[in-house]
């Protein structure tokens, strides 16, 4: 197991993955072509076993002096339920914290999403808010935020 940085080689499967699990809210090939070139944290999960197949990934931008904000999470629907998500997340918590100047972690999570909300209330995440109809198909997401 392997939790690293990614890198524009990972492109085409980063795609693949994000289009499988989000489907129309998925980011474009642009934009995470962008957040991999940018100095962004976007860490990948990979099985040594599988070829480095990517099992799953985050991705936290720094998006105000003292804020990160985790815009991205997954875990393939086939690995989800056996602690990858944990630990990719508990890397990118401590990869966070070690970032100067940050006192909060934020994201949004669909309302109904309760397998992820759980897992960041775990992480000691918070809700802090509800925004109506933040999605496409008009759902709603909480705010969630960690203070560090
Ligand atoms: C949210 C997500 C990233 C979690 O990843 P995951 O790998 O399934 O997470 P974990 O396995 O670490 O934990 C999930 C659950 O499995 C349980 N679990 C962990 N290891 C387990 C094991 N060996 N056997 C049984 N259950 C286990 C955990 O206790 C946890 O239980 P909970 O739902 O009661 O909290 C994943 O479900 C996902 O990609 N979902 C779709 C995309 C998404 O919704 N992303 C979040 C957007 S905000």
């Amino acid at each position: 197991m392997m939790i690293e940085r990614v890198g524009l080689n990972d492109l085409e499967q980063l795609i693949k993955i994000e289009k499988k699990v989000f489907r129309e809210d998925a980011f474009s090939r642009e934009t995470i072509k962008k957040l991999i070139l940018q100095n962004t944290l976007f860490l990948k999960i990979e099985d040594d076993n599988l070829s480095n197949k990517i099992i799953g990934f985050v991705i936290a931008i720094k998006d105000d002096e003292d804020r990160v904000n985790i815009i991205n999470f997954v875990i393939q629907k086939k690995f989800q339920k056996q602690g990858y998500g944990s630990l990719l997340l508990k890397k990118a918590l401590e990869r966070i914290n070690r970032i100067k100047g940050v006192k909060r972690i934020i994201l949004n999570v669909k309302t109904s999403n309760v397998s992820a909300i759980d897992l960041y209330k775990k992480f000691n995440f918070r809700i802090v808010g509800k925004i109506e109809q933040y999605y496409r198909q008009k759902e709603s997401a909480y705010l969630m935020e960690l203070k560090i």
